[in-house]
């Protein structure tokens, strides 16, 4: 059993001063001082984002006959967050220091350090003075229109706090534009956004995040054992991009700790280097949703099976993910330092990234040996054309080609191709035309023919 207190900052610090160096992730409004909770992805983690998002559409929609796809508006009606219970639920506890002017999560005043004394907790120094908790909306509300009037219910707005509820408002006009019969999934990417109290841990608590929901509606028979059956699938999922299920934990959230309308959840945790945490929620929330937004906007929302003739309000199965903390998770798993020992017994630090190639922001580093040697860079520049539409290539002459390796090893591109002096065929006819393919974790190299690259890398990166 792992131990979930177990932590390693050591480690955290140095994944997050690469992802900086390397261009992954910054935090927004950087050059102002910074805005908390918000994160911005540079260069390489907007590639590995597009890559988890792209795989999660492909497997959750493409690849299904029994799920489509929406992408709904961020900005929100009151009366749809009035029924779903947010605007009278969706809150927190917190609490107030009088000493040092803080605001705190009241749930989880025991783990954070006080600001004043940071060798006590938030309560824990005879100097913090707490007041009694008090719920604060986690909603970020907001107007709409030129003349927006306080006291007009359709000028209020408010920034979606989770994807779901456009597709439970949705679900009717899917239903009745896209012939799909139940059970049926509706899956959303895109973002969300939450007044968080203390935004920590990097990006995995923030005030504007990505989800990737399905909402997947069904006979109210079938919800139990579609809520195993989401579980295993997602199971499966994080394995395929990388994240073995030994480093997964399920939560069997027990009663009187799910939401009420819940008849089964489980957390998909995560081994993260600040504790085991959530990644993803897959929960049975029965036909609560489709129920108060039909009491709500005062429509049936009901579905008449033709086959068996029977009316009834579908129930609905949630495995609900967060896309940032997907990355946080993808990146934390790859980062590895290794120690490599030359001939001669001096000992050096590899850091590698150990991305599976299918979320690699960069499939192939492309490299010729000699900036200088005309033929082999036009080799190289054709073969990076080549390769261009098909996958993120990075083209690189600059220095020692064991330094240029290094440089992608640190980023995770899981191949390099070196066009060396053998591909003008200086070493015989038999290496023309082949170039030195390296693998970035075992470091071997083999040759591989150039017209045969493309098929080569197509079927280790999709
Ligand atoms: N529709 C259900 C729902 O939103 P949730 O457990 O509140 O459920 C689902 O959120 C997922 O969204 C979480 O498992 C997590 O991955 C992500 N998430 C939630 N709040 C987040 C935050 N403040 N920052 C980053 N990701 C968050």
């Amino acid at each position: 059993m792992a131990d979930k207190t177990h932590t390693d900052p050591q480690r955290m610090e140095k994944i997050v001063s690469l992802c900086k160096r390397r261009g992954f992730i910054y935090q927004a409004g950087e050059l102002y001082g910074g805005l908390n909770g918000c994160w911005d992805y540079g260069p390489l983690g907007a590639e590995l984002k597009r890559n988890l998002k792209d795989f999660w559409w492909r497997r959750t929609v493409q690849e299904r006959d029994d799920v489509v796809g929406m992408d709904g508006a961020i900005l929100t009606m009151q009366q749809v967050l009035t029924s779903s219970g947010h605007i009278g639920g969706f809150s927190d506890p917190m609490v107030d220091c009088k000493t040092c002017k803080g605001r705190f999560r009241a749930d989880n005043v025991a783990s954070m350090p006080c600001p004043e004394k940071p060798s006590c907790s938030v309560g824990g120094s005879p100097k913090c003075e707490l007041t009694e908790p008090r719920e604060f909306n986690l909603m970020f509300k907001t107007k709409m229109g030129a003349s927006a009037d306080e006291s007009d219910p359709n000028a209020t707005a408010y920034l979606r706090p989770e994807t779901a509820q456009s597709i439970f408002v949705q679900y009717k006009n899917v239903l009745d534009s896209s012939r799909v019969k139940i059970p049926f999934g509706i899956a959303q990417i895109g973002k969300s956004f939450r007044n968080e109290i203390n935004p920590r841990n990097y990006t995995f608590r923030s005030r504007e995040f990505e989800q990737m929901e399905i909402e997947y509606f069904c006979h109210p028979n079938d919800g139990m054992r579609l809520t195993d059956e989401w579980l295993e699938s997602r199971l499966c999922f994080y394995e395929e991009i990388g994240i073995p299920r030994t480093k997964l934990h399920i939560l069997d959230v027990p009663d009187g700790e799910r939401a009420f309308y819940s008849k089964k959840t489980y957390d998909i945790e995560y081994e993260f280097p600040f504790g085991i945490q959530e990644l993803e929620g897959v929960a049975y929330r029965t036909d609560y949703d489709l129920g108060v937004h039909q009491k709500g906007a005062g429509r049936s929302l009901e579905y008449f099976d033709e086959e068996t003739k029977e009316k009834y309000l579908p129930h609905v199965v949630e495995p609900s993910a967060g896309c940032d903390r997907t990355i946080l998770a993808l990146i934390c798993e790859a980062f590895d330092e290794e120690v490599l020992t030359d001939d001669k017994g001096k000992e050096d630090v590899r850091t590698v990234l150990r991305f599976t190639p299918r979320m690699a922001p960069i499939k192939v580093g492309i490299f010729p040996l000699l900036k200088k040697n005309e033929e082999q860079v036009r080799i190289a520049k054709e073969i990076q054309r080549t390769l261009q539409p098909w996958m993120n290539v990075f083209y690189d002459d600059g220095g020692a080609v064991g330094r240029r390796y290094r440089r992608q090893d640190e980023v995770g591109t899981p191949f390099g191709i070196t066009i060396d002096f053998e591909t003008l065929g200086e070493g015989g006819e038999e290496l023309k035309n082949t170039v030195t393919l390296r693998h970035r974790d075992s470091m071997e190299q083999e040759r591989l023919p150039i017209a045969g690259l493309l098929a080569w890398l197509l079927e280790r990166v999709r």
